[in-house]
């Protein structure tokens, strides 16, 4: 890239409205401005994202999300160079809120549009914050995505693995629910697991046994949900030391699922590397996880390879990421015209049959 360029992103697949500028030229890319407003309290009562209220306050919200980011920034519309927006997967509705508003902009401003996969945007984060070199290898794990990739360049990506039915966020979100912790669960499970002992429950680790890298979450909380019930039966509820017991099982599971297939998903990335430096990144609200991070880190350190964990607010939904693959998009020569499609799925990985499932955020491949 010799010249400059300024793009404007628009992310709109899940629960997060979002709007960001990102300049960049060869040297790098810098966010000006970032803008996510989250709906966690519009979804609260339902237990889990209700994708027509999500639809609706991303129409309310995009425009001034867009405004925002502009201001933040310090640019106008004028000044910028590409408009980049999340065209799936996601949330139907959601998704086609930022793409109206986009090409809306591009129409009015003559600006040319650049369609996103909401999942390139995750997997090409880690070229964004740490400058990451290709190829290397991905942990995405979500509220609503889990799957490793093998990310060889900016549209070149290989699924050595994912779950088959719910993403490992859903399972934190649902474990806090079951247990009358607060939402999102991540955080609250994390923290009561804490005073807990991970091993007075047993629970399942699904798929372990089994060869390759994908992995599966739902059995998990069904057999927490069977704990729980049975202390309920026995002794008439459940005290807080029982919570953190559970807490620290569920989540030391979830650890062992992902640990181990990373280390599976690491051997096999180095394969296809052959010789070629590799890191290990993560992406997603579970990132934030610190046994996880933890657990991640010893699997990097036994096979050599640098392990990098961006900020915690470009691991999770937002639009610089969007803007970054956008700018990688349209410097590659990308342009979108304005009958592109929002679409519910669309998987990264072409080659693959996609993955069976489709949790509370939408389709995860
Ligand atoms: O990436 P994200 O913000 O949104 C999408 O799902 O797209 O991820 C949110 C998910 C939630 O399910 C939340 O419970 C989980 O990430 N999460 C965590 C932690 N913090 C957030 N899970 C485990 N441990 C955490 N500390
Ligand atoms: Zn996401």
């Amino acid at each position: 890239m010799e010249q400059t360029v300024c793009v404007l992103g628009i992310e709109s697949s899940c629960d997060d409205t979002a709007a960001a500028v990102v300049r960049m030229s060869d040297k790098g890319a810098q966010i000006l401005s970032s803008v996510v407003e989250g709906q966690n309290e519009l979804h609260a009562e339902f237990g889990g994202v209700v994708p027509e209220i999500a639809a609706r306050a991303h129409a309310e919200k995009v425009d001034g999300c867009v405004r925002t980011a502009l201001d933040d920034a310090g640019v106008t519309l004028a000044q910028i160079d590409a408009i980049a927006v999340t065209a799936g997967p996601g949330l139907i509705g959601g998704v086609l809120s930022g793409v109206m508003c986009a090409k809306g902009l591009a129409a009015g401003a003559g600006t040319p549009l650049v369609a996103v996969n909401h999942l390139a945007g995750h997997a090409l984060t880690p070229a964004l914050t740490d400058r990451v070199p290709f190829p290397y290898l991905l942990l995405l794990a979500s509220g609503g995505h889990c799957q490793f990739l093998y990310v060889a360049g900016i549209d070149d990506f290989t699924r050595l693995g994912g779950t088959i039915d719910d993403a490992p966020g859903e399972a934190f979100d649902k474990t806090a629910r079951l247990l009358g912790l607060t939402q999102p669960g991540g955080p609250a499970v994390e923290q009561a697991a804490r005073n807990g002992a991970a091993d007075r429950f047993a629970l399942p680790r699904p798929l372990l046994d089994r060869p390759g890298c994908d992995m599966s979450f739902s059995g998990l909380k069904t057999a927490l949900l069977r704990a729980r019930d049975q202390l309920i039966a026995d002794q008439g509820g459940i005290s807080a030391q029982d919570r953190a017991d559970l807490c620290a099982g569920f989540q030391a599971a979830v650890c062992d699922i992902l640990v181990e297939k990373a280390r599976r998903a690491l051997s096999a990335a180095r394969d296809m590397a052959a010789g070629q430096p590799l890191a290990f990144a993560v992406a997603g609200g579970v990132a934030a996880n610190a046994a996880l991070r933890e657990g991640l880190q010893g699997v990097c350190e036994t096979q050599d390879t640098q392990f990098i964990a961006p900020p915690l607010a470009l691991c999770t939904d937002n639009a610089a990421m969007i803007a970054y693959a956008g700018g990688r998009l349209f410097a590659a020569g990308q342009r979108d015209g304005l009958d592109v499609s929002a679409r519910p799925r669309w998987p990264l990985d072409r080659a693959q049959a996609p993955l069976l499932g489709s949790g509370k955020k939408g389709a995860k491949a």
